[in-house]
């Protein structure tokens, strides 16, 4: 099952799941890692930003990327990602890649960005977030279970939730270009953030409730090794909270994230 990890605030996930990559990029410098966008890794970031290590030698493959943004555009993922990972973390831009960033024709970019995936070796450490759709990556209720890489219709409310990084709700896209859920089950190590009440419903889904392809995150339940890391207010809602609390208490002491 998954090893859902309830810390005080968004700063200490961040210190957690910074521990958990330094780790990984020790052992494997040029570690694969899976970027996820949005508010809720930026705690990761910083945290990672902090300890001032090497990763020159890493690679990176972002879940998803808008379609029909101009080039250049601030809010595209290609932008978001260089400005809160790339040039802060000091990663080598070549070597961290975003859905249809290959210059190809959009039709076939999701084939062509899964085998890229799969030259890399394929991902060591996926971070995900979720939206209040319970969508992870921008895999909307409805999404296979097995999808790979392909473009989606973003949903009504997740184009609402995404307006505030643009000037007016008519500027979010209507389309993107996402990992599937069978995707991000290939990569070795899924770490699930989310932070707030907002989000309490759609953890509980993921974590807690039946699999099934109307609550996207829990495809994260058929994955071998899974870490949630939550505040206590995106916990609230999850009936073994006190279990998970217990189970994190009592780790071994070689059990890290
Ligand atoms: P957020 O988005 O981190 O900005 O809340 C998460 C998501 O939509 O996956």
């Amino acid at each position: 099952m998954a090893e859902v990890v309830i810390v005080p605030s968004a700063e200490a996930a961040g210190e957690l799941v910074a521990d958990s990559i330094a780790a990984l990029i020790a052992t494997k410098p040029d570690a694969v890692l899976g970027f996820a966008t949005g508010s809720t890794p930026l705690p990761v970031y910083r945290a990672l930003q902090s300890r001032g290590l090497d990763l020159s030698a890493v690679r990176g493959f972002a879940l998803d990327e808008y379609v029909g943004l101009p080039p250049g555009h601030p809010e595209s993922y290609r932008a978001v990602i260089t400005r809160e990972v790339v040039e802060p973390l000091g990663l080598r831009p070549e070597l961290v890649r975003v859905p249809g960033d290959d210059g190809g024709p959009l039709e076939g970019a999701g084939g062509r960005y899964e085998r890229d995936i799969v030259s890399a070796g394929g991902v060591d450490l996926q971070l995900l977030g979720i939206g209040r759709t319970g969508h992870i990556g921008f895999n909307e209720p409805g999404s296979s279970f097995g999808s790979l890489t392909r473009v989606k219709t973003l949903t009504v409310q997740t184009r609402a939730d995404n307006a505030r990084f643009f000037d007016s709700p008519d500027e979010v896209p209507t389309h993107c270009l996402t990992q599937g859920l069978g995707t991000i089950l290939r990569a070795r190590h899924l770490v699930l953030l989310a932070f707030g009440e907002g989000k309490a419903p759609a953890i509980a889904a993921a974590v807690e409730g039946p699999l099934t392809a109307s609550a996207p995150g829990s495809a994260v339940q058929l994955h071998p090794r899974v870490s949630v890391v939550i505040d206590e207010a995106a916990a609230s809602q999850l009936v073994n909270a006190d279990y998970y609390r217990y189970a994190w208490e009592h780790r071994l002491p070689w059990e890290n994230l």
